[in-house]
């Protein structure tokens, strides 16, 4: 008899649901699929700013008094939008190390989920983040290197699409609504945060940031104009320098 767990996680007969038979998977590690051949270089936050990241731009004090707002956001946030469908597969895109959403997660066994990042790095961070805090990998989730670009879903396999502060590191942000609106279930939501310039003294910061190529600072109209142009109308609430979108 197999054994319970094996017989249980999300493997590549599971993710034939979602995923068209012509698209390749490659198992990097227990729970961690790619869509890369291996040692492709595929993210700058597999270089030094990934663990940067880690350290700095997901502290709690960072957020509260450069961002303002509360990290302990992200998990209601998160919640809500967990909660807002009982139907198709849950997507976090650029989900990162979980910095802010492991423990979200973990307690989260209604659908399954995948977790999207084109750094293999911060996948295996976020791996081992679920893995302290529960013991193992939940059933009901799985990694995937990949890119929000590209993403290689069969159409409406979401019921429920998270992306959290990736919209401010890329560019093309028509690109990725349109790939993230692609895969989403008739009656599935979309909930994003991301940084905006909102007339606070970090507004100055997130250019600096944005010179040195870090991310791409907009305002609430500029990325407003985005969603309206794709007929995409979206509820949203900004707390300091973040916003926080939701679509249905
Ligand atoms: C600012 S971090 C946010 C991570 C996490 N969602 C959070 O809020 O802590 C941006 C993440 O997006 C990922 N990323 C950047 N470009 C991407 C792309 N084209 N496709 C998928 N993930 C991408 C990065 O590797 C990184 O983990």
């Amino acid at each position: 008899m197999a054994q319970r767990g094996i017989v249980d996680m999300i493997d590549e007969e599971r993710l034939s649901e979602i995923i068209p038979e012509d698209v390749s998977l490659r198992l990097v590690e227990p729970h961690i699929y790619s869509l890369y051949s291996h040692g492709e270089k595929t993210s700058s936050y597999d270089r030094i700013f990934g663990a940067i990241y880690d350290l700095v731009a997901c502290n709690r004090f960072y957020n509260r008094f450069v961002w303002g707002y509360l990290t302990t956001d992200y998990h209601s946030f998160c919640l809500d939008a967990l909660r807002s469908s009982t139907e198709g597969w849950v997507l976090d895109a650029g989900c990162g190390s979980l910095a802010f959403t492991a423990k979200t997660y973990v307690n989260y066994s209604g659908r399954p989920v995948v977790l999207l990042d084109k750094s293999i790095k911060m996948l295996m961070v976020a791996k081992s983040r679920l893995v302290k805090l529960s013991g193992k990998v939940p059933d009901n989730m799985v990694f995937l290197h990949g890119d929000i670009l590209q993403l290689p879903f069969k159409p409406k396999s979401f019921g429920t699409v998270i992306s959290l502060n990736l919209l401010h590191v890329l560019e093309d942000v028509k690109k990725v609504l349109q790939e993230l609106r692609n895969v989403l279930m008739d009656g599935g939501t979309i909930s994003l945060t991301t940084l905006i310039e909102h007339n606070r003294f970090a507004d100055k910061y997130l250019h600096m940031l944005g010179k040195a190529g870090k991310l791409f600072p907009r305002d609430a109209k500029q990325l407003f104009a985005v969603f309206d142009a794709l007929g995409m109308p979206v509820k949203y609430r900004i707390k300091g320098n973040l916003a926080f979108i939701g679509y249905r």
